[in-house]
């Protein structure tokens, strides 16, 4: 069974902050920002959380798709800041858009969320269980870090997004997916948040992050699962229309750019729009691309993820 995304959609809070606005709050400066991650603004919820963000991102990839949400059925919410330990995210978004009976499950692996998410839907659907699924990337980044560390709030920023994942019944259409995914446990205290045994003690616990280890796992992997999932789908590197990378900063990008020996025109960026959206960044630009018809029929796409956990991979896409 070959599958394809049919829709996308996106959502962003209404609320926008510059790097000059951070800088009345904490030490910092918009060049040291944009130099060193790219960041020239991002969206900050005032009202909305991932529910509402995810529920918003759905309808607009329904709507897309052409397809009712009463037939969807399976949604896979990535978020690593639902609004609730339980119920998960996805069934909230199941009830604000009348998905009604779908089966709804919440994953937590990051920036590397949606690409999982995608994998496992795309794996219902060969199973045959599924045949219409959404698949959902959603953060209130802003809500899990300290407004009071220069050294992360800075980078994030809220969002959702999604695809309308669903089989493709015509034998003689190309469309395919193929993923490749990872993780590396050991590496799971080089980005954390949310320790429960602080959060018991009355603690709050943010965001923590290790930059440079983050950036030198982002550069390593991110190239080795390309060629990863290439040499899986037996695709050429020059076959590939775009890389859609996870948006946490500019310089991995390049840096990842430079490894592969492909041009940064192959590498379409809205990170200093939005900052890192971690699970949503992906879906969210894939949107952005999508909606300005950039995309075309046939173009051949990876989408790349990498982030806590620590997790990574790839997956190549047909449009
Ligand atoms: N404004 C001004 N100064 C700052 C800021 C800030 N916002 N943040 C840190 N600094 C200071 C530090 O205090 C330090 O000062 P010191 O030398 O006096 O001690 C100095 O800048 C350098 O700090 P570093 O942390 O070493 O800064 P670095 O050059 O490594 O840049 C960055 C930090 C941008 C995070 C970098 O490590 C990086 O690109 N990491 C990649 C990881 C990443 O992008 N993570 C995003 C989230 S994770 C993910 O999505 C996978």
């Amino acid at each position: 069974m070959k599958t394809r995304i049919l829709g996308t959609g996106s959502s962003a809070p209404q609320n926008v902050v510059t790097n000059d606005d951070l800088a009345k709050i904490v030490d910092t400066s918009d060049e040291w920002i944009y130099s060193r991650t790219g960041i020239k603004q991002r969206r900050i919820a005032t009202h909305e959380t991932a529910g509402t963000l995810a529920t918003e991102a759905a309808k607009n990839a329904l709507e897309n798709a052409g397809v009712p949400a009463e037939e969807i059925e399976l949604i896979i919410v990535a978020t690593t800041s639902p609004d609730y330990t339980f119920p998960n995210t996805a069934s909230l978004v199941q009830n604000n858009i009348g998905a009604v009976g779908a089966m709804c499950v919440d994953i937590s692996a990051a920036c590397t969320g949606f690409i999982y998410g995608l994998s496992m839907a795309e794996a219902y659907i060969q199973s045959g269980q599924f045949k219409k699924t959404l698949v959902i990337g959603a953060e209130y980044m802003s809500s899990e870090v300290d407004w009071k560390d220069r050294s992360t709030c800075v980078l994030f920023g809220d969002g959702a997004g999604a695809a309308v994942l669903v089989a493709v019944e015509d034998e003689t259409e190309n469309f395919r997916t193929v993923s490749c995914l990872h993780s590396d446990g050991s590496k799971g205290h080089v980005l954390t948040a949310g320790d429960r045994t602080k959060l018991c003690k009355g603690d709050i616990d943010y965001l923590h992050m290790d930059g440079q280890e983050v950036f030198k796992f982002a550069v390593k992997r991110v190239p080795e699962s390309i060629t990863e999932v290439l040499d899986k789908a037996e695709v050429q590197l020059n076959d590939v229309t775009y890389f859609v990378l996870h948006q946490a900063n500019i310089r991995i990008i390049e840096a990842v750019t430079k490894r592969l020996g492909v041009g940064m025109e192959k590498f379409p960026t809205n990170l200093s729009n939005y900052g890192n959206t971690s699970a949503a960044s992906i879906p969210i630009l894939l949107d952005e691309l999508n909606r300005n018809n950039i995309l075309k029929r046939g173009d051949k796409i990876i989408l790349s993820g990498f982030g806590a956990g620590l997790s990574w991979g790839s997956t190549l896409l047909e449009w």
